[in-house]
């Protein structure tokens, strides 16, 4: 197959772990025979210092042309702590999202055996975990008419029908083809939009009599993730419960930098960690790079080339029970491995078998 790949390597950790993710698409590209054409584009904190957007429009085409966009992270603190600063990295990623209409953010929370005492939740909580969660991206209070004054400000959590009746189908797509069980989280008992969802839920859930659909709190969602996460199999929820249900989601598997995610929909998909720029690792060779290696992974099986990554899993799964991993997951007494050796100790690792 030939892949044209727009590489967004952003801010802070960004360029480091995308290396090691390209290293990676690479090796599983000669092994299989595909030919990979990359484009590199600027984003975020970098593109902002450069000419001043986050997600310049010369970024945006070349997104538009590729086959998809493989993304790492964004975000400087020099625009954290100001507030009056008119411009953010994070503008960029939004402007991404919504430019290339990605509504469906698909983040899946595995954890691997041999991490699983990683976790600040017991060995049996977490054990045998394994869900998704289906973030709706490109709604609600994130891009709502906002107001932002001196002494009022607002956003407003808007949803129309079709746009949550696109993303509970794509919810149910993916229960069909996992165990079946599909969880609509809102907050119903408070707010019009929670009940929109519902209503459009209890509607279109009756297509899916193979699924079973539960209706859940988003309170109450946040305690049981934590508390029963083997509970879940597909979680379907609006863009603002996703983004934090899934901060809390990372912590059952005991690294963040574990956790990959796909943004499907209208235009190009995106593949990306979950976790952000961490402006503190960088350059110093110790982010862990899964999370990018991951996402290369998503990319393969997007195509339907599941072999692909399914080699990639493999290599993954290889390099942590060879104890070669970044500082956050080594054992005690383990060797040191930075992001290049653990990124090229998997790229060698799919080359060689
Ligand atoms: C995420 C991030 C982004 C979000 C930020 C950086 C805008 O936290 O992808 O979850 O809130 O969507
Ligand atoms: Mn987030």
């Amino acid at each position: 197959m030939k892949l044209k790949i727009a590489v967004l390597a952003g801010d802070g950790i960004g360029p480091e772990i995308m290396e090691q993710g390209v290293a990676v698409v690479n090796a599983v590209a000669r092994k299989f025979g595909h030919g990979i054409e990359y484009r590199e584009a600027i984003c975020g904190a970098d593109a902002i210092d450069k000419v001043g957007a986050p997600f310049p429009e010369e970024t945006f085409r070349t997104c538009m042309e590729s086959d998809a966009v493989l993304f790492a992270a964004v975000g400087d603190p020099k625009y954290d702590n100001d507030p009056t600063s008119k411009v953010r990295p994070e503008q960029g990623l939004l402007a991404m999202r919504k430019k290339l209409g990605l509504y469906a953010n698909i983040r899946p929370i595995e954890t691997f055996d041999c991490l699983v005492h990683k976790s600040p939740l017991k060995d049996e909580i977490v054990h045998g975990a394994d869900f998704i969660c289906i973030r709706e991206l490109t709604g609600g209070m994130y891009f709502g008419p906002k107001k932002e004054g001196t002494d009022e400000a607002y956003d407003t959590n808007i949803y129309s029908r079709a746009e949550v009746e696109r993303i509970l189908r794509v919810g149910y797509k993916y229960a069909l083809a996992r165990k079946r069980h599909l969880t609509v989280v809102d907050k119903a008992n408070v707010l019009a939009s929670s009940r929109l969802w519902r209503n459009v839920a209890m509607e279109v859930m009756k297509e899916y009599p193979e699924v079973t659909t539960d209706f859940m709190f988003v309170d109450n969602a946040s305690m049981r993730m934590i508390q029963e996460p083997r509970f879940f199999d597909v979680i379907v929820t609006e863009n603002t419960f996703g983004d934090i249900l899934t901060d809390e989601a990372s912590c059952i598997t005991g690294s963040m930098g574990l956790l990959p995610s796909a943004s499907t929909g209208e235009h190009t998909p995106v593949f990306e960690p979950v976790h952000g720029s961490w402006p503190q690792g960088k350059g110093l060779n110790i982010a862990n790079p899964i999370a990018q290696i991951l996402s290369a992974a998503m990319m393969f099986e997007y195509f339907g080339l599941k072999e692909e990554g399914t080699v990639i899993r493999k290599a993954v799964q290889a390099s942590l029970d060879a104890k070669v991993r970044t500082p956050e997951i080594q054992v005690e007494g383990g060797a040191h491995y930075g992001t290049r050796e653990v990124g090229q100790w998997i790229a060698d690792y799919i080359r060689s078998h």
